[in-house]
């Protein structure tokens, strides 16, 4: 009981380290309010901060949108604030997975020459 109460009261802590918009739920990081202005007439901010992709996964939807969505063409300066800044905040997510277990570390590697 003591134990949980200790966990719900320091696991929001991570949360609340990244500063996020509480109208948007944009991470404040350099570059926010461009993306505030430019990314949520169409369509919620959350279809943007729920994507992860790498910078030029990012060109690509924006190019994408311009080309099909009528999303306007940006000044190259915001172009690249934005840009940089979805990179950086909403890059891909890591692969979680462990490396395999080299096969001199599995069981009985030691004693039997394994093939
Ligand atoms: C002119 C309208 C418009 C603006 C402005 C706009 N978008 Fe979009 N966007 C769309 C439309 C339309 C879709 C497709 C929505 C759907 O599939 O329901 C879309 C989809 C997306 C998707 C989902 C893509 C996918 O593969 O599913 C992302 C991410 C996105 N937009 C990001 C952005 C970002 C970042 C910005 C600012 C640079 C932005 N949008 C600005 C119209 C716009």
């Amino acid at each position: 009981m003591k134990l949980a109460l200790v966990v719900l009261l320091f696991l929001p802590g991570a949360a609340w380290a990244v500063d996020t918009d509480a109208a948007t739920g944009l991470i404040k990081n350099p570059g926010w309010q461009q993306v505030r202005a430019h990314c949520g007439g169409c369509h919620s901010h959350a279809l943007v901060t729920s994507q992860r992709a790498d910078r030029q996964t990012w060109l690509d939807i924006i190019r994408w949108m311009q080309e099909t969505q009528n999303l306007w063409q940006f000044e190259p300066g915001t172009e690249a604030q934005i840009i940089d800044y979805l990179a950086a905040n909403y890059p891909p997510r890591s692969n979680r997975r462990r490396a395999p277990i080299p096969p001199g570390l599995m069981p009985g590697a030691g004693a039997v020459d394994v093939q």
